[in-house]
């Protein structure tokens, strides 16, 4: 997959996976990866799927209506890249933080969905359900934040709610910060996911 590695100055620290959301790029999240932690590991990718020119992660049928068969494929993908790239650039493949943005919180969720290590954590801006009725894997230990908004028309504030609902009922500890904005990434959640992730 098309991506950046940026070494971290502190080895201790999580390598943070940024996932874009729709229509971005590998370079949308480097400014709120340094706001967050300006010492950790970036990796951060380029979705593999062009909607009309706009990179996703996933393909969807309508918005909001996600295509469930590549949403697996292209999660098997991301979760294998990640095996690969902890190797080539030898950071802990146990120690990963997802930073996602709508599809790629979307993403970032359904790693979760799938895989029980795939991520140590996430923070997840404006994310949705990926899917309904399968049974999570155990994601006790898992950290995650999740950022929405009272007026999002894209994220409902149902969504928000099953997907704290559906990830604490597998065990994961998760944080929601609302805001009442609509679908756009603000300054105050990114600071919000900072205070969060240094309590972690
Ligand atoms: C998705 O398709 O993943 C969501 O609708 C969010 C987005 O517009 O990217």
């Amino acid at each position: 997959m098309k991506h950046i590695f940026n070494k971290g100055k502190d080895a201790s620290k999580p390598t943070f996976l940024l996932l874009h959301g729709t229509g971005g790029t590998e370079l949308d999240l480097l400014p709120i990866a340094g706001q967050i932690d300006d010492q950790a590991n970036v990796l951060s990718v380029r979705g593999n799927v062009s909607e009309n020119g706009m990179p996703r992660f996933f393909k969807r049928l309508a918005e909001g209506v996600f295509d469930e068969e590549d949403l697996i494929f292209r999660t098997k993908e991301l979760h294998d890249f990640l095996d690969e790239a902890a190797e080539k650039y030898e950071f802990d493949r146990n120690n990963i933080i997802a930073i996602g943005y709508s599809n790629g919180a979307n993403i970032a969720a359904s790693l979760m969905f799938h895989y029980q290590d795939s991520l140590k954590g996430g923070i997840l801006h404006h994310p949705m359900v990926p899917r309904r009725g399968i049974e999570l894997p155990d994601l006790t230990g898992k950290n995650v934040f999740i950022t929405a908004g009272t007026n999002d028309p894209i994220c409902p504030a149902s969504e928000t709610e099953d997907l704290q609902a559906l990830l604490q009922s597998a065990g994961a500890d998760v944080t929601v910060h609302w805001e009442q904005n609509g679908h756009q990434l603000t300054f105050t959640e990114v600071a919000a996911a900072k205070e969060w992730l240094a309590t972690k």
